[in-house]
């Protein structure tokens, strides 16, 4: 290489260095209106956003939206309960419920009856089944119910699931009455295939028709039974339900929540609307796991009088809290599949209820005990 071309380069990058130079000047002078809004931009992300983030926490916590509970349970029914003149064994707790004294109402799936705890005599009596715990299929008896309701006049719904039926049974009868399905199951509408879950709306019994993919409305005034939300998977997924495992009446909004459960999806479906929106989990593609918004086999969910749902995520051995509707879920009883029966872990969390206080119990179903947590703000 000549000296000439050297000298030549040199120059050459000493018009680049000013060239360049320049178009930064030229550049900043010129959009030097964006650069400012750019710069202000910068500014509400950095400082404005978190104040005004933490005054609206502020307001919520003051709204009592910002519910928390003791992560330790305490065990208000274990095996060493006594049961009292019965076969004196739990088996698996499927659904638990309050009258309107407060008395706290266990459906025993395995045992087949319905049990009801004293907090007074710290005991269980027998309400309705077999007191040894066999199943039958009579009307004083039951083949592995699912779920239970109670009315305001202490009236016990049951989802007598494998003998495909619901009974209503009053407290002090000891038999029930058959108000929907035929004792075999079909998919005609006056027939179930393995009812796992009921609740009722204004003058209505909604029943998750788990076998059959369908919501049975059943008017308590005439008696009678209709297909409330079918199946037909020709339609867009949100107009129908998939294996439903719990369905519960939000009266706020006037709407039923629905936790399906190879869907692995909670829904809210408005009454008088013709599709469903999403409160948490899978919104089209089945899927599960472990993260916050996922969940593996739903199997019961419970709904206070604010938009909060609280969901049984069995195989996950926890139970998720989700505030409003899609948006991310909290742990707030329960460890990530961790299994055990020490007083912060399950085996197979079932059910869940919430009493007035909104402190809510579990079955820890294969401990065979009942925790209650308590709420704590
Ligand atoms: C109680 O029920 C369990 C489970 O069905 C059974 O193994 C046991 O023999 C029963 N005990 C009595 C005393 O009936
Ligand atoms: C359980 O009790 C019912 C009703 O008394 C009776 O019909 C049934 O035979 C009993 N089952 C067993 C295994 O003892
Ligand atoms: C009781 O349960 C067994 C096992 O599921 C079943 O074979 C039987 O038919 C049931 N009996 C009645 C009376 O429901
Ligand atoms: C999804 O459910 C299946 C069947 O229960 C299970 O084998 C699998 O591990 C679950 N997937 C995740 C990501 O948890
Ligand atoms: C709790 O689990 C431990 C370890 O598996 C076991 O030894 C103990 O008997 C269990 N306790 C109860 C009350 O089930």
């Amino acid at each position: 290489m000549g000296r000439k071309s050297i000298e030549k380069e040199a120059l050459d990058n000493e018009d680049e260095r000013k060239t360049c130079m320049q178009t930064i000047s030229l550049f900043i002078r010129s959009n030097w209106l964006a650069l400012i809004f750019a710069l202000i931009i910068c500014i509400i992300t950095i400082v404005v956003t978190p104040i005004v983030y933490s005054i609206q926490h502020n307001v919520n916590s003051t709204n009592n939206n910002d519910l928390s509970w003791n992560t330790k349970g305490v065990t208000i029914i274990s095996q060493n309960t006594l049961l009292n003149g019965i076969n004196n064994s739990l088996g698996v707790i499927s659904s638990l419920g309050f009258d309107s004294q407060s008395n706290l109402y266990l459906c025993d799936q395995t045992m087949h009856r319905i049990l009801q705890y004293s907090s007074v005599q710290m005991n269980l009596i027998l309400i309705a089944g077999y007191a040894n715990g066999t199943n039958g299929s009579d009307v004083s008896s039951f083949n592995s119910p699912n779920d239970i309701y109670i009315d305001s006049s202490n009236q016990i719904y049951v989802a007598d699931t494998l003998n495909h039926r619901i009974i209503k049974r009053t407290k002090d009868s000891n038999q029930g009455t058959i108000i929907v399905g035929t004792g075999t199951s079909g998919s005609a509408s006056n027939q179930l295939n393995s009812p796992m879950s009921l609740t009722m709306g204004g003058d209505y019994l909604y029943i998750a028709d788990y076998g059959n993919n369908r919501i049975i409305q059943y008017d308590l005034t005439t008696s009678t039974a209709n297909i409330y939300i079918g199946y037909d998977t020709t339609q867009l997924r949100n107009t129908y339900v998939y294996t439903p495992i719990s369905i519960r009446y939000h009266s706020p909004t006037t709407s039923l929540v629905i936790g399906q459960q190879l869907g692995y999806n909670v829904v809210r479906w408005t009454l008088g609307g013709k599709n469903w929106n999403l409160i948490a989990g899978s919104v089209s593609s089945d899927l599960n796991g472990t993260s916050r918004t996922l969940f593996n086999r739903i199997c019961s969910v419970a709904v206070d009088t604010q938009m909060d749902t609280y969901i049984a995520d069995c195989d996950n051995q926890r139970i998720q809290f989700f505030q409003g509707d899609g948006t991310k879920g909290r742990t707030i009883a329960g460890v990530i599949q961790a299994i055990g029966n020490n007083s912060y872990i399950f085996n197979q969390p079932n059910a869940i209820v919430l009493n007035t206080k909104l402190d809510f119990y579990v079955a820890d179903s294969i401990n065979y005990r009942i925790q209650m947590f308590q709420r704590t703000s």
